[in-house]
C-alpha cells in the first residue's frame, strides 16, 4: 500500500499520470516506466534501432535529430526558423540548433533560458517570448539576429500570476491563436473530482498584455495539445480520459473548442456517458456537454499535436492533423506510444491512421512521444521525454543521405569578417576601449590561463568570428550562459567590448 501511495505521489509531481487504467494493474508498470517518473528516462536508441524500429506511414522516413535532453517536452520554432524545445522538469528552455553540415543531425544544442518554474508551452510575438510556467505566464524580449543566433534579453516578467496549482496535471501549454490571444492549458487537480477552482480543468485566455482573463472552455481534464485548422480558425484539443475505469474506458478525445463550451468533465465521460462517481443526479450538465469529435483509445495519452500547413505537404497529409500519443502508465497490454493521423474526411467524420509506430514493441519501451510540430521545411518533429530525444521525418528520400536533400536547411553562409565594415581608426578605439573594459571587468578570470584562480579551469576563447556579429556577441553579453555573468555596460561598452573579442579572439 506504501509503494502504491508513493508511485500516486511521483505521478503528481511528475504529471505524467493520464488516462490509465484497473488499480490493481498499478503492478504491472513497466521498469523502463518507473524510472522515468524519477526523471531518469533512458538514452536514445541507436540509428540501427531507429531504422529497424520505427515503422512509418508509407512515403515516410525517420531519423534522430537530437538527444541528450531529458524530458524534452513541447517545441516551437522560433519566427527565425530556429527549434525550441522545453524541459520542464529542469526548468529550461534550449536551443537545438540547425544541421548546417548536412549529416541529418542537429549540430548541438544549447540552454535558451533557465531557472524557470516547471515552463511546458511557450510561444513567440512580436520579438517577445511568452512561456507557460506551472502557475504563471512569464514573458521576456527574444533577440534573433541570425540563424542560430537568438538569445533572450534581460530577465522574464509574469505577466500573469496565481494560475492555480497543485494536486496533477501542472504542465501548462500556452500558444497564440489566430485571435493573436494566449490560450492556456489548466489541467485538473485530481484524476477524478469537482474542481474548487473554475480555471482548472479548462483552457483560459488572456489578451496579449496578459489582461481580460477568461475560462475559454471548460470540462477538459488535460487538453496538452491543442492547434488551430488551417483555413477555418477552428480550435482543436487532445484530452486525457480519467483513470481507474478499467483497460478499454473511457476514451481519449480531440475536442471541437468553442468558446464558453463544456465538455464533461468530471460528470461525462466518453459521448455523454455518465461518470460512475460523479455522474449521477448530473442530467442536465451532462446533456449540455459537447462529446468529442473522434475518440482515441482509452489511456492512450494524447498529448501535442499539429495541423499539417506546409503547402508542398505529402498529399496524404494534406488537411490532416498529427497527434503525439504518449502512451498508457498501468493499462494491462500498454497503449498508445506512438503517433497517428486524423484525416477529415467529406462526411465530417474523423479517420485515425498510424503514422509512426515501434516506442513500444511486446513491452520494450524506448520512448514516449510528447509534441509533434511541423518545422519551417514542412518536415516534422517529434519529442520524446523518456529518451530525451527529438525526431525528424519527412519524406522519403529527403533526410541526410538520401538522394534528395532539397528539404535540408540551407548551407551556413560563407564566413566573412564580422569586423569588416568599420574604418581602421574606429577599429583601433574600440578595440582599445574594449581591451580597458575586459581587464576592468575581470573577464580573464575564466577566460585567460595566467590570471584564472587556482582550482579553476579556465574556458579559453577562440573562433569567435565564424559564430558572431558584432550585434550577436553584443546580444551573448547581455544574455550569457551561466556561470558568466551579465556584466552591466553601456550599449555602447558592450559593443566595444565586442569588437574587442572578435578582434582578439576571431580564430
Ligand atoms: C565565472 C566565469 C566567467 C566569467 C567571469 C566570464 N565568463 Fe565568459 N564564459 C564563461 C563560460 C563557462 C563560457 C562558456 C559558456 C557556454 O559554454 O555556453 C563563457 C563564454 C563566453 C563567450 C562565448 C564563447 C564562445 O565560444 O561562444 C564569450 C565571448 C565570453 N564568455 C566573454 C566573456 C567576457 C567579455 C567576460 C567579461 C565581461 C566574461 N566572458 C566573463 C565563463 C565566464
Amino acid at each position: 500500500m506504501r509503494n502504491w501511495i508513493v508511485g500516486i505521489a511521483l505521478f503528481t509531481i511528475v504529471g505524467v499520470a493520464a488516462c490509465s487504467a484497473l488499480l490493481p494493474d498499478w503492478m504491472t508498470i513497466k521498469g523502463p516506466i518507473l524510472s522515468s517518473m524519477f526523471g531518469g528516462g533512458i538514452d536514445a536508441p541507436s540509428n540501427a534501432t531507429v531504422q529497424s524500429r520505427f515503422h512509418l506511414a508509407e512515403g515516410f522516413e525517420v531519423q534522430l535529430f537530437a538527444e541528450g535532453l531529458p524530458n524534452a517536452r513541447f517545441m516551437r520554432f522560433s519566427p527565425g526558423g530556429d527549434l525550441i524545445v522545453s524541459q520542464p522538469r529542469v526548468g529550461r528552455l534550449v536551443h537545438v540548433f540547425r544541421d548546417l553540415d548536412g549529416d541529418g543531425r542537429s549540430d548541438g544544442h544549447k540552454i535558451l533560458i533557465e531557472n524557470l518554474d516547471r515552463p511546458h508551452g511557450f510561444d513567440f510575438r512580436d520579438q517577445q517570448l511568452y512561456i507557460g510556467e506551472g502557475g504563471a505566464i512569464a514573458r521576456v524580449g527574444f533577440l534573433e539576429t541570425g540563424p542560430d543566433s537568438i538569445a533572450v534579453a534581460g530577465e522574464p516578467t509574469r505577466i500573469v500570476e496565481g494560475i492555480p496549482e497543485g494536486g496533477n496535471h501542472w504542465s501548462r501549454t500556452l500558444r497564440f491563436g489566430p485571435d493573436d490571444k494566449i490560450y492556456l492549458n489548466v489541467g485538473s487537480s485530481c484524476n477524478v473530482c469537482e474542481e474548487e477552482d473554475p480555471r482548472r480543468a479548462a483552457i483560459l485566455r488572456f489578451n496579449v498584455d496578459g489582461s481580460g482573463a477568461e475560462i475559454y472552455a471548460s470540462g477538459l481534464r488535460n487538453s496538452v495539445g491543442f492547434d488551430w485548422q488551417p483555413g477555418t480558425d477552428q480550435l482543436f484539443a487532445t484530452d486525457n480520459g480519467r483513470d481507474l475505469l478499467g483497460d478499454d474506458y473511457p476514451p481519449c478525445e480531440l475536442n471541437r473548442i468553442e468558446r464558453g463550451g463544456f465538455y464533461g468533465f468530471p460528470v461525462a465521460n466518453g459521448n455523454r456517458r455518465p461518470d460512475p462517481h460523479f455522474g449521477e443526479g448530473q442530467s442536465d450538465r451532462i446533456a449540455a456537454s459537447i462529446p468529442p469529435s473522434h475518440s482515441f483509445q482509452a489511456h492512450t495519452a494524447p498529448l501535442g499535436m499539429t495541423f499539417v500547413r506546409h503547402p508542398d505537404a505529402e498529399e496524404s497529409l494534406r488537411g490532416a492533423a498529427l497527434v503525439a500519443l504518449h502512451g498508457s502508465w498501468n493499462r494491462s497490454e500498454l497503449s498508445g506510444y506512438k503517433v497517428v493521423s486524423l484525416h477529415w474526411e467529406a462526411n465530417g467524420e474523423i479517420v485515425e491512421r498510424d503514422f509512426m509506430t515501434g516506442f513500444n514493441f511486446n513491452d520494450d519501451v524506448i520512448g514516449r512521444p510528447v509534441d509533434i510540430i511541423e518545422g519551417p521545411d514542412g518536415s516534422f518533429y517529434l519529442s520524446d521525454d523518456y529518451a530525451g530525444a527529438i525526431y525528424r521525418i519527412a519524406p522519403k528520400g529527403t533526410l541526410a543521405g538520401g538522394p534528395n536533400t532539397q528539404l535540408s536547411r540551407p548551407a551556413a553562409a560563407p564566413l566573412s569578417n564580422p569586423l569588416a565594415d568599420l574604418d581602421a581608426a574606429t577599429l583601433a578605439d574600440k578595440t582599445a576601449r574594449g581591451a580597458t573594459l575586459f581587464a576592468g571587468n575581470a573577464c580573464g578570470t575564466c577566460h585567460l590561463a595566467e590570471i584564472a584562480e587556482a582550482g579553476m579551469v579556465a574556458k579559453p576563447l577562440g573562433g569567435l568570428a565564424a559564430k558572431y556579429t558584432i550585434d550577436s556577441l553584443s546580444h551573448f553579453l547581455l544574455t550569457p550562459t551561466p556561470p558568466m555573468p551579465v556584466v552591466a555596460l553601456s550599449p555602447d561598452d558592450r559593443r566595444a567590448l565586442s569588437i574587442y573579442l572578435l578582434s582578439t579572439y576571431a580564430n
